[in-house]
């Protein structure tokens, strides 16, 4: 059965969400760096999908900008977002398969990779020297194995 309804978005969205938060990749980001409150977050992205497979008109964008935030405090990391995919096309594919199951697979995808395309350009808080502020920070000597 394909997805078609809000309520099969939000199950997609839970089912994804009880494996997230367990991971041993990424799990503590959501539980320990973000503190997720999954009830506060279910119906945002929920209607984030919803917009994306249904056409509803339900989230208003802005999708990045929580991940801007995570990645000032830990390094997001092309193996994160592998894990993250991994585990979505799992999800999607244990509960739903045609059109729209393979659009949220692909579209995962894009916007993955758009994400840490743009974080690679940002400071994150897993940096040895922390940037921003007036200040340059100069360094003497061999710049620092990164
Ligand atoms: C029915 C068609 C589509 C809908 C409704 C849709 C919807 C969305 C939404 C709601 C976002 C989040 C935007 C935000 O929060 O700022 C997004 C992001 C994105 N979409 Fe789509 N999308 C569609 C098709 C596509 C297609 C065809 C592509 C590329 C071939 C694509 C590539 C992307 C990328 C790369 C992002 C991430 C942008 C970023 O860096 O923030 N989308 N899309
Ligand atoms: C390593 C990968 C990722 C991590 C750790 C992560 C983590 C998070 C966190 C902590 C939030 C903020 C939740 C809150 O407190 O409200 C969030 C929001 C969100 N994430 Fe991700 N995310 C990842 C990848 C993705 C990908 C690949 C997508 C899209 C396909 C995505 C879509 C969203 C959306 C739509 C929101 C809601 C933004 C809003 O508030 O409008 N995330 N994510």
């Amino acid at each position: 059965m394909d997805i078609s309804t809000r309520d099969d978005c939000e199950r997609l969205v839970r089912a994804f969400y009880s494996r997230a938060l367990e991971d041993p990749i990424i799990g503590f980001l959501f539980v320990d760096v973000a503190r997720l409150d999954l009830d506060a977050h279910v119906p945002v992205i929920t209607s984030f999908w919803e917009t994306i497979l249904l056409g509803a008109r339900t989230y208003r964008g802005g999708a990045f900008r929580p991940h801007a935030a995570l990645h000032a405090q830990v390094e997001l990391q092309g193996g994160h977002f592998e894990r993250w995919l991994t585990l979505w096309r799992a999800t999607v594919d244990e509960l739903f398969a045609g059109e729209r199951a393979e659009l949220a697979k692909a579209h995962a995808e894009r916007v993955a990779q758009a994400f840490l395309a743009r974080l690679r350009s940002m400071p994150s808080g897993s940096d040895p020297v922390p940037v921003g502020g007036g200040l340059a920070i100069t360094q003497h000597g061999a710049a620092p194995a990164r």
